[in-house]
């Protein structure tokens, strides 16, 4: 296994051609882009201002949805327009037109490239694609941490044929998720959200590493069952037995908010009838988690409470200010939880707001990235 550098700490010569992996998948709503799901651009500027005051010439690459047949260009256009980044855009990814692009960049221009998965190539990791890609240009920077649990061409086949290193950010998701794979005690684990997946297994795995795992939002619905608990037509996967890992450090919200009969009300566990649905944490009791909460030295959040789509967002709102109130070390992660907090303006209130959502669980749980493997067997820079 090789160690690799982060590109902040490499001399780049003026006019070399960097292939940047990046992850502009953002929410659009109707073709244009939610201003508050732009955490994800933002954390990529260190990168491209590094590489822009070196005189590098920066070619982006990036997925957007999950299956190659969004366009890149409102991304593109929204950071010249509003971020005011001039990167130029290309709606194509292989062809004589984009070297013909690449090579009349001048030093510190950029350009973007269309969504890399509507290539067929990139997620089957086809080795020509890849090859295609890093005849592009002369290093390679992972910034893209938040897809590096893809065997994607662009994360893990690129770096095999020229020189590759990550991105600042991408730095930063490392140091920080590393640190949790050994937190400082008590650490809590605040898991919401209602997609089950890897959730489960984050659950599991982190029983032994945690004083408490507080689990909220519909994945708490299951463990209300699992205590022959009625939930009335709440959400639930039907399909998941958490029996075997249900244990009492496992704290699920006592007092919820409810909808009875098109009315908000909020009731104890004990109150809910055959008819309520439990669409939040209730701002009354729950005192058991605020407490576990307080008395945490380190606190990673991932999955908002409450069902936060439908406007609920009071419960994830008071959630994130006990959090960030307390003394702990904080992180939080997941898609769906960075968007709630970047629209209540509270990520700078955060030690670390990871842009990862699947990557982060699958980097908790098997301490490592393909995209971070690829990176550690990279051709030697000479
Ligand atoms: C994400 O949104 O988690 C990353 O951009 C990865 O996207 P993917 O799940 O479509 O690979």
């Amino acid at each position: 296994m090789e160690t690799f550098s982060c590109i902040c700490d490499t001399y780049i010569e003026p006019g070399t051609r960097v292939l940047v992996r990046a992850d502009c998948n953002v929410p659009l709503s109707g073709g244009t882009i939610d201003p508050e799901g732009i955490s994800r651009l933002q954390a990529l500027l260190p990168t491209l201002e590094y590489l822009r005051s070196a005189g590098a010439r920066i070619i982006i690459i990036s997925h957007l949805g999950s299956d190659g047949s969004a366009s890149l260009k409102p991304v593109a256009e929204y950071m010249n327009t509003t971020m005011r980044i001039p990167v130029g855009f290309i709606p194509e990814v292989i062809s004589d037109r984009v070297k013909t692009m690449i090579e009349s960049l001048p030093f510190g221009g950029m350009l973007m490239l269309e969504n890399i998965r509507s290539v067929n190539g990139e997620m089957s990791n086809d080795a020509e694609f890849a090859k295609q890609l890093a005849g592009y240009a002369d290093i390679y920077v992972n910034e893209a941490f938040s897809a590096s649990h893809r065997k994607h061409a662009s994360i893990v086949g690129v770096p095999q044929y020229i020189p590759a290193y990550s991105g600042i950010h991408f730095e930063k998701e490392l140091q920080y998720l590393t640190q949790l794979l050994e937190p400082e005690q008590p650490f809590v684990l605040v898991v919401g959200g209602a997609k089950f997946g890897t959730k489960l297994d984050l659950i599991q795995s982190f029983l032994p590493r945690c004083s408490n795992i507080i689990v909220g939002g519909a994945l708490a619905h299951s463990f209300y069952k699992n205590r022959g608990q009625s939930i009335g037509v709440s959400l639930v996967d039907t399909t998941v037995d958490v029996s075997s890992f249900d244990t009492e450090k496992i704290l699920v919200p006592d007092t919820v908010q409810i909808l009875r009969n098109g009315t908000v009300g909020d009731v104890t566990l004990e109150q809910i009838t055959e008819t309520d649905n439990i669409i939040d944490i209730s701002e009354k009791g729950n005192t058991h988690i605020w407490e576990s909460l307080k008395s945490a030295k380190t606190i990673l959040w991932n999955g908002p409470f409450g069902y936060y789509e439908g406007g609920y967002t009071a419960g994830t709102e008071l959630l994130a200010k006990t959090i960030t109130k307390t003394s702990a070390q904080t992180v939080i992660g997941g898609g769906d939880t960075v968007t709630v907090i970047s629209g209540l303006k509270m990520e700078k209130q955060f030690d670390f707001v990871s842009m990862a959502g699947g990557a982060m669980l699958d980097f908790l749980l098997s301490g490592t990235l393909p995209g971070i493997e690829a990176l550690e067997k990279k051709i030697d820079v000479k």
